[in-house]
């Protein structure tokens, strides 16, 4: 019991001198200052439909907190399509979840990266792709570009920590919601979904 707690505690603090080696390495790219917590990845996570006999795509997957939250739901490791922007993360990522479709590359360059599975349709998309480091009209296109590949209703949720959605309104496209407020996260985190305006 003991040994397994400490083991628990060497895991979580590898998990963080990595992610911190790859905040020093890209601050921008990366976002955050530690990973995000266990519960917002929880939170995030409830959004997926397990049963819906799509595969998820999950963006900016970094340390796998979310990823692992997502298995968690009962998606088969193979219905998982996940994008990681850096090489180091991406290389921690695919040892750690075997049968994981993960993919390394740009999320604002999806149909390149997807390549083959471009075309499927997802049942939702989680990203924590640091959004504020980029411009907002990149932000609209990429969340229009993930909304063509879910069917309408499911939601893309996105983590942030600024207090405004990071992709603004625009309701005649697609509709904005305030998910949740995480305080039980470094720093706390802000959930918003987006869906296809019907
Ligand atoms: C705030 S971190 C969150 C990571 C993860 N939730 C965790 O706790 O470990 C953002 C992640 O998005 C990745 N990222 C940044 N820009 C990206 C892009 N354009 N495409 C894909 N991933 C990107 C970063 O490399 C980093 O792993």
């Amino acid at each position: 019991m003991v040994f397994r707690l400490k083991e628990r505690l060497a895991k979580r603090f590898e998990e963080e001198v990595q992610f911190f080696k790859g905040w020093q390495k890209d601050k921008k790219g990366v976002g955050a200052v530690v990973p995000t917590s266990i519960h917002t990845a929880r939170r995030m996570a409830g959004v997926v439909n397990p049963r819906s006999g799509l595969p998820v795509l999950e963006l900016g997957a970094g340390t796998g907190v979310i990823t692992k939250a997502i298995l968690a739901r009962g998606v088969e490791p193979r219905q998982l399509v996940s994008v990681e922007y850096s090489r180091a993360f991406y290389d921690g990522l695919t040892q750690r979840f075997p049968g994981v479709d993960f993919r390394l590359g740009d999320a604002f360059q999806l149909d390149q990266v997807l390549s083959d599975r471009r075309g499927e349709q997802f049942d939702c998309v989680v990203s924590a792709v640091p959004l504020l480091s980029f411009p907002m009209e990149q932000r609209v296109d990429l969340l229009e570009d993930l909304l063509a590949r879910i069917p309408a209703g499911r939601p893309v949720i996105q983590i942030t920590y600024g207090p405004l959605s990071p992709v603004i309104k625009m309701p005649d496209r697609y509709v904005v919601s305030h998910y949740d407020f995480v305080v039980r996260n470094i720093p706390p985190a802000q959930l918003w979904t987006y869906r296809r305006a019907i």
